[in-house]
């Protein structure tokens, strides 16, 4: 949620690397962008209203030169709307900053200001935090003491990228609850919410830790605790490079994502388990001790969790609770002494994610993750910690990382039941097979291209219906929110069976229903279900498992599914949903890959 990006080097050629680092993090949010840099001495500050092209524009217009030193933004609103005097970076006598993440006492930091004389332009947190960072150094203090007090002074979450105006070859940086990478070049080096926004000039790269505080200049990096001893940093060496996040000839990076599953999800499974249940039980922490989980995670990551709570309860005979971050972190939960916070996030950034497991952590409640991107927050806070292997995911709603949790949670799920000896070594192992299998058959599916038509039906309407039971409602939640955020179209997930007790009242003739029918033993019970929105005159896209027999006057559109095992058929049944959103949000001609109003890594509450 916001994204940021800094240059120091001997060359002038900020303009280039912080819109290359922009473009990247453009995920992060697109309402606004803007960039400051050293220009005859003094800062100079370009602010545009939407994306980062619309900045990269007015550079040019503008001929705005490259400089050694710059920092630049992409934002996603919280405080102020999406205009121009709100996007940063932001200014105040001598400090100049671009802030990913809120200031929460920014009220009251305002009335100190105020009384000093300071006046703003803006309605955000942001300008705040660089005119009191300002008033600190105008003080007298040096610039690290200035960072220390203005940090002890924030309440909050930040990430900053920082110039002084009197101090032109260096960039400072300092973080707390937001991600910051420093990244190191030669003579050059860089600051950025995430290693891909640099990996087009260099690999090398360090995390920066809660509440440090980083000096750059073109040939050193020091890194200093909040007390202002020097941190003896590592520097890592990024895994991916930059073809990782190119479209390759894909219309759109959620296409090249989808495309990506079969080899995400084989990377995903195949580090845990290839051919023996015991490799799995070796692989996992043992989680044999816990006789109640609390998956605790937002938006799909929290449908994910709904599948391997449908799973774990069914097969592993434990008690599994679902609960929304936001909701979670404020309700006092109930936990016993075998009770696991299990915390499910793509970006490990995000923030009532990350809250709810530092309040099970204070509890003293085990904890354990599972998260794609290697080193984030959660990953870091987390007692345990198991990687989905989704890799960078550009497209801002979730498809490839969201298969590779489900893909996990079924490995879990697997785990769990094996333990507890519901299932004997040799039905473990047979999954196991049907394991080896699965990339060739999401292969198929994605290359099958039976869903224009299933698409077509829906683009036409504005309210779409999902129905189905057990972990078939589970995957209705993700398929109807892949659907509304792309594509605009309002939809609603719903347990088939509960349709009737009101929401029925809204199907009409034409109204697309997508029933999802996967599960063997609640067939017939949806397909009773599925009759009722017919005979009002619903058009019914039926996604079914190739094996169940649905006579064709109960649908007007069949995608089939192949049968696998019920602990691993949700992989499976989220392929069809996620082309069929794509499919129709093209047709709308939507901008798939930034939606409206939203962001990947919401590091706000
Ligand atoms: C939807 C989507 C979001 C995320 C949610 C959690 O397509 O991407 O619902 O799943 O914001 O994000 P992470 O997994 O990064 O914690």
């Amino acid at each position: 949620m916001c994204g940021i990006v800094g240059y120091v080097g001997i060359n002038p050629k900020s303009n280039q690397v912080l819109l290359d680092g922009l473009k990247s993090l453009e995920y992060r949010g697109y309402d606004s962008a803007g960039m400051a840099s050293i220009v005859n001495g003094e800062v100079r500050v370009i602010k545009t209203r939407g994306k980062v092209a619309n900045l990269e524009k007015k550079i040019q217009d503008l001929q705005v030169p490259s400089s050694v030193l710059g920092i630049a933004h992409t934002r996603w609103a919280t405080h102020g709307i999406p205009n121009q005097s709100n996007a940063h970076p932001h200014h105040h006598g001598k400090v100049t900053l671009v802030h990913n993440g809120i200031i929460e006492n920014y009220g009251e930091l305002k009335e100190v200001l105020l009384k000093q004389g300071y006046v703003f332009e803006s309605e955000t947190d942001t300008e705040i935090a660089a005119a009191y960072i300002d008033y600190v150094y105008a003080k007298g203090l040096d610039k690290l003491a200035t960072l220390q007090e203005a940090n002890r002074a924030f309440r909050g979450s930040f990430a900053f990228g920082i110039i002084f105006s009197d101090e032109q070859d260096t960039l400072y940086a300092m973080r707390r609850n937001s991600p910051l990478i420093v990244a190191v070049g030669e003579n050059e080096n860089y600051i950025a919410s995430d290693v891909p926004a640099i990996l087009k000039y260099t690999k090398q790269y360090i995390l920066l830790d809660q509440d440090e505080i980083a000096v750059l200049r073109k040939d050193e990096i020091q890194v200093y605790t909040l007390d202002l001893d020097a941190v003896d940093y590592e520097v890592k060496t990024a895994t991916m490079d930059a073809s990782a996040i190119a479209k390759d000839g894909y219309e759109h990076f959620m296409l090249k994502e989808i495309h990506e599953e079969p080899r995400v999800v084989r990377e995903t499974m195949f580090s845990y388990v290839q051919d023996d249940i015991d490799q799995l039980v070796a692989s996992l922490p043992d989680l044999s001790k816990y006789q109640q989980i609390h998956i605790v995670s937002c938006g799909s990551a929290m449908y994910a969790g709904m599948i391997a709570k449908s799973l774990i309860e069914s097969a592993a005979r434990v008690r599994v609770d679902v609960e929304i971050a936001s909701e979670y972190r404020y309700k006092d939960p109930i936990y016993d002494v075998n009770t696991l916070v299990l915390v499910v996030s793509q970006s490990g950034e995000t923030a009532d994610s990350l809250a709810a497991l530092l309040l099970a952590k204070q509890q003293g409640v085990d904890t354990m993750a599972i998260v794609n991107v290697v080193g984030s927050s959660i990953a870091r806070e987390a007692k345990y910690v198991a990687y989905t292997h989704a890799g960078v995911e550009i497209a801002v709603a979730t498809t490839k990382a969201y298969c590779t949790q489900v893909a996990l949670l079924s490995l879990v799920a697997l785990n769990l039941t094996y333990v507890h000896g519901k299932v004997s070594k040799a039905q473990a192992n047979e999954i196991i097979k049907e394991i080896q299998q699965l990339p060739d058959m999401l292969q198929h599916m994605i290359d099958d291209v039976q869903y224009v038509k299933a698409a077509k039906i829906i683009s036409r309407h504005n309210n779409v219906f999902f129905i189905g039971r057990g972990l078939d409602y589970a995957l209705c939640m993700e398929g109807s929110l892949k659907l509304k955020e792309i594509s605009y179209i309002h939809s609603e997930a719903y347990a088939a069976g509960e349709l009737k007790h009101g929401t029925i009242s809204l199907i009409e003739k034409g109204t697309p229903v997508v029933a999802i029918c996967t599960e063997e033993r609640l067939y017939e019970k949806t397909i009773s279900n599925i009759k009722e929105v017919k005979a009002r005159g619903a058009n019914v896209i039926l996604v079914v498992r190739e094996d169940l027999q649905v006579a064709q006057d109960y649908y007007d559109y069949k995608i089939s599914i192949p049968k696998v095992n019920r602990l691993i058929q949700g992989i499976v049944g989220v392929v069809p949903l996620q082309l069929l959103s794509y499919q129709v949000a093209n047709l709308r001609g939507c901008e798939i890959d930034q939606p409206r109003n939203l962001a990947k890594s919401v590091t706000v509450e």
